[in-house]
């Protein structure tokens, strides 16, 4: 019988960029919206890491399942790593994409362009009701453009060229962009763990 792992979270492209990566593993792969009570857990950590493992933990107590989560932001070199683990609620509202990159844009408009290096990073986080953990990053380096360009992806893609390219992430294809994102390589790390049937590994 194929292992049933959750992923902790609401975000449906999330769990289809995970499914896809984990296809033909003997996973099931079920989300957060078949447990309408699941809490919704703060990210109060201070690094990515941190708050993939709180998410983590807390949706593999709430349900018993081993849990997959992950936490991701932007690092602007400029701005010293930020906005990190605040990208989503950079501007002051979580989740507000359109504020959140004007106001990235507007921080580093005076900063040449050889000094507009940035990347997106990620980490993922698998919890087992038992009490394993694993927990890996992933990273694409890049360059901040300053005007938009593209209308896929969301957050601060439009805004961010990796390196080796001459388009924005928002100018990918969903399976160009996760071949070489921070999730993709993130989620692609942790298949290895919840392949080995977590709920079976005590720590
Ligand atoms: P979270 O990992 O869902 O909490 O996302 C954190 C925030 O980082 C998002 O709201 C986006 O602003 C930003 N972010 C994370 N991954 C990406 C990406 O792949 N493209 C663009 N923005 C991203």
């Amino acid at each position: 019988m194929a292992d049933t792992i959750v992923l902790a979270t609401r975000n449906e492209a999330k769990l289809r960029e995970l499914g896809r990566i984990l296809a033909g593993n003997p996973v099931e792969l079920i989300g957060l919206d078949k447990f309408p009570d699941a809490p919704d857990v703060p990210e109060t950590g201070a690094t990515f890491e941190e708050n993939a493992l709180l998410k983590a933990r807390a949706i593999a107590g709430f349900t018993g399942l081993p849990a997959v989560a992950d936490d991701s932001g932007l690092c602007v070199d400029a701005l010293n790593g930020m906005p990190g683990v605040l990208s989503a609620r950079w501007a002051g509202r979580h989740g507000d994409d359109q504020a959140n990159l004007d106001l990235v844009l507007a921080q580093v408009s005076d900063i040449p362009d050889r000094r507009r290096g940035a990347h997106f990073a990620c980490a993922a986080a698998l919890v087992a009701p038992a009490g394993a953990e694993y927990v890996v990053t992933g990273r694409v380096d890049g360059w901040l453009i300053r005007e938009r360009r593209g209308s896929g992806g969301f957050g601060y893609d439009p805004i961010f060229v990796p390196d080796g390219f001459n388009v924005t992430t928002a100018e990918m294809t969903p399976a160009e962009k996760d071949a070489i994102s921070h999730r993709g390589r993130a989620f692609r790390a942790l298949a290895p763990f919840v392949r080995a049937a977590p709920d079976r590994v005590n720590p």
